[in-house]
Formats: C-alpha cells, structure tokens, sequence
C-alpha cells in the first residue's frame, strides 16, 4: 500500500514547514504546500521540501485561460512537485491545457508527469452561494457535473469533500485518484470542519489520499500522530 497521508502544511515560516517536513517525511507519503506558504516563501520552500525526499502537492488551485494556467502548470512541473490543484470550473479547455502540458513538461525534462487533480465545488460553497453566482442550487449535482467534465476532459484525479467519495466512486472511472480533505480522528479538539470522516472511513469509502493538517500538525506530538493514523489505516499483519 502507497502511503496516503498527506500533510497539509499549513504553517506561516519556511522554518516551520520544513522541520516539520523532515520529523514527518519517514511516517507520511506527502506534503500539501498551499496559498499561504507558498506566497511568503515561494518555490525555495518545494525544493527545500523536495530535497528531504519527500513527494509535495502544490494546491494553488489554478483558474485562468488556458494558455496561463498550461504556464503555471509547466512551471510547476519544473519544480518536480508531485501533485497540482485546479479548478475544474476553469471549463475543459482549460483541464485539457493543464493536463497536456504537465505530460509535455515532464517529458520534456525527464521526470514522471504530476497528477493533475480537479476541484470541484469548494466545500465552503452552499446553494445559496451556488444561487448567487448564477448556478443552479445543487451541490451534489454541481459536484457531479464537474467531475465528470474533469473525466472527459482527460483528468486523472479529483479533490472531494470525504461525503462525496462514495457518489463520486459510482460515477467516475476506478482509476480516478480521489483526494480528501475534512479528516478527523475524533481525538483532537473540535475545529471549522464540520462534515468529516475519519482516515479508516475515508479509505473505506474510496479515497486514495487523505489531505491531514490540524490533527497532526496541531498535535502535542505530530510525529506521534501520523504513525497512530498510520497505523489505523494499514492491513493487518
Ligand atoms: O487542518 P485540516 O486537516 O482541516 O486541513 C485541511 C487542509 O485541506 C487545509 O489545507 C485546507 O485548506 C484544505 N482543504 C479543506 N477543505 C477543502 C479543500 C481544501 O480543508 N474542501
């Protein structure tokens, strides 16, 4: 089994980010570097974390015209990340773009394509807010919609709230790597992520990865916390 844990950086330093990249990286399979680290410290922070060896999603979460987002997507490939977000509401032009041009990319240089994951509807958004910009007022049929123009569009994976796996699973091809955030043990203190699936679960129901911030890093001992989620998670022997 492919470690699935993937811990959200979610920190303001580089210092930070990185020691905690280098206490975790022996118990966990990757490192999701998002907006606000990467805005203050920038692509020195994915070398420096891809120098401990470990595999990094940048979760930038493109949305542009297609020529842009296939730029940004090509200079991200050269930073050899291993996983990079956009928005599948960028319409299939653009996933297309991004898709060909992570594969150009890699070749071009010699390192294995990234996968290109697709958000859909942020879990942030309700009808009412789907109402508001002009879409129909279904979360669930919106999610679905847009999964599958991800899927046509040629996309290998998506990021999904961890209730929406199972739909999504019946749907989309099986080969589709399913990313999930909201994950929670039932250990830690109760926090902004109200709809959410612990890591046994979440496997369960079809996830590929688990994207984890607080419950590890906010743990007294997040190295500690990793290997139990781990563990919680692994076949038995
Ligand atoms: O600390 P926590 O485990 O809630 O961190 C989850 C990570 O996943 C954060 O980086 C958060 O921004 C991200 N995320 C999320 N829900 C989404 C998409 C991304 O929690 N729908």
């Amino acid at each position: 089994m492919q470690n699935p844990i993937i811990v959200a950086l979610d920190v303001q330093s580089a210092e930070s980010a990185l020691a905690l990249a280098k206490q975790l990286a022996p118990v966990v399979g990757a490192f999701k570097i998002g907006s606000e680290l990467f805005t203050s410290a920038g692509p020195d922070i994915v070398k420096a974390i891809r120098a401990t060896g470990a595999s990094v999603f940048l979760d930038l979460k493109f949305h542009d015209i297609p020529n842009t987002v296939a730029k940004a997507v090509a200079a991200a490939t050269r930073l050899d990340v291993q996983m990079i977000t956009i928005h599948t509401s960028g319409g299939a032009a653009m996933m297309r773009a991004a898709e060909e041009s992570a594969k150009k990319t890699a070749k071009e240089i010699g390192l294995k394509t990234p996968l290109i994951l697709g958000v859909t509807v942020l879990t942030s958004m309700d009808s009412n807010e789907l109402s508001e910009i002009g879409v129909a007022p279904n979360v669930g049929h919106q999610v679905e919609r847009l999964a599958e123009l991800a899927v046509q569009a040629g996309l290998r994976g998506l990021v999904c709230s961890p209730l929406e796996i199972a739909d999504l699973r019946e749907i989309i091809p099986a080969q589709m790597q399913l990313v999930t955030p909201g994950i929670r043990t039932g250990n830690e203190k109760a926090d902004d992520q109200k709809r959410t699936l612990t890591p046994a679960e979440a496997m369960k129901a079809g996830a590929n990865w688990l994207v984890i911030g607080r419950p590890i890093y906010a743990a007294k001992d997040p190295r500690q916390a990793a290997e139990s989620i781990l563990a919680s998670i692994s076949p038995p022997k």
